[in-house]
């Protein structure tokens, strides 16, 4: 079993919620932990809590889709540590609003984010993998993976996706020892709702037609939130998959994530339908 300690691990989206967590976790076991997303003052703050020897812990400010901020954040990792063991692509945001509205720019945005630079990012790390004769990628999805609800089809549209995504690279990789994971996370209490407010706040404020369903919506998902885990409960999962020899396809968790997936698998689309419907 891998063992976590000297495990080099870059982390994306690590100035909040999962990833931070997931960064707190991996340097207490001790791992050799990269920290990357936009917010260098947080990045900052975190490396310094958490190694201020700053031996163990590198935090690389930089966009996720951006090309060359890809590359610093490789060859950063690699001229610091010399190798790379994990990815994990946690990175990511929603966008909330009907697909009739929604301009064409933001959908491509939020796949710009959590699909084509998860992608993009992958791509580069695989290489120095294969060159190490193994590694493991863990890549953070979503209940909303397998159930999309209206009013936020396009991020979960993202997450469908990168379910897809995650199986055929396991297979791909398989060969060159290089395990792939998908972590699906339940609500967890994060920064996210937030960050999809903000993403979507011109489509939230001309919705139309469809604005009497915003409060339904915004009350539905209020009462969920009610139980919502932590972030630890995913940076554990993680750290599972990093750990095994023989991961899990996927990781499904806090427990009302099991439960919700298990309604996906067991009823009719036309029953879930009903459940996520739009109520005004
Ligand atoms: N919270 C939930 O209920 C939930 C449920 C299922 C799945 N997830 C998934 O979990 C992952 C983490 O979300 P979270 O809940 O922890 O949300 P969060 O608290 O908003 O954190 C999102 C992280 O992603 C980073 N990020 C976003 N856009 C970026 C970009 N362009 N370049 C670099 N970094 C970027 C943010 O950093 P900066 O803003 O500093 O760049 C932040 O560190 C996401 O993939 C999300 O879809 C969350």
């Amino acid at each position: 079993m891998p063992n976590l300690a000297g495990q080099v691990v870059i982390v994306t989206g690590a100035s909040a919620g999962i990833g931070e967590a997931t960064a707190r976790r991996l340097a207490r076991g001790g791992a050799k932990v990269v920290i990357t997303a936009r917010r260098q003052d947080r990045l900052d703050a975190l490396a310094r809590e958490l190694d201020p020897s700053g031996a163990n812990f590198l935090p690389v400010a930089g966009d996720i889709t951006s090309e060359s901020d890809r590359r610093s954040l490789v060859d950063a990792t690699l001229a610091k540590f010399g190798r790379i063991d994990a990815l994990v692509n946690n990175a990511g945001y929603g966008t909330r609003g009907p697909v009739e509205i929604v301009p064409v720019e933001l959908i491509r945005k939020n796949y710009e984010t959590n699909i084509f630079s998860l992608i993009a990012l992958t791509q580069r790390v695989i290489p120095t993998m294969r060159t190490q004769g193994g590694g493991c990628i863990v890549n953070i999805g979503s209940v909303a993976g397998r159930i999309a609800r209206p009013l936020s089809s396009i991020y979960d549209s993202t997450k469908h996706a990168l379910e897809a995504l995650t199986d055929g690279l396991r297979g791909e990789l398989k060969p060159f020892g290089i395990r792939v994971s998908l972590v699906r996370p339940g609500f967890i209490v994060t920064e996210f709702i937030d960050a999809a407010n903000a993403a979507s706040a011109d489509v939230i404020a001309n919705a139309g037609p469809y604005a009497p369903y915003y409060k339904g919506y915004h009350e539905g998902t209020t009462k969920l939130r009610a139980f919502a885990g932590q972030p630890d409960d995913i940076a554990r999962l993680v750290e599972k998959a990093l750990t095994s020899d023989d991961p899990a396809p996927r990781y499904n968790g806090p427990f009302h994530a099991k439960i919700f997936l298990f309604a996906r698998w067991l009823l009719p689309r036309r029953v879930i339908g009903w459940m996520v419907r739009l109520k005004g």
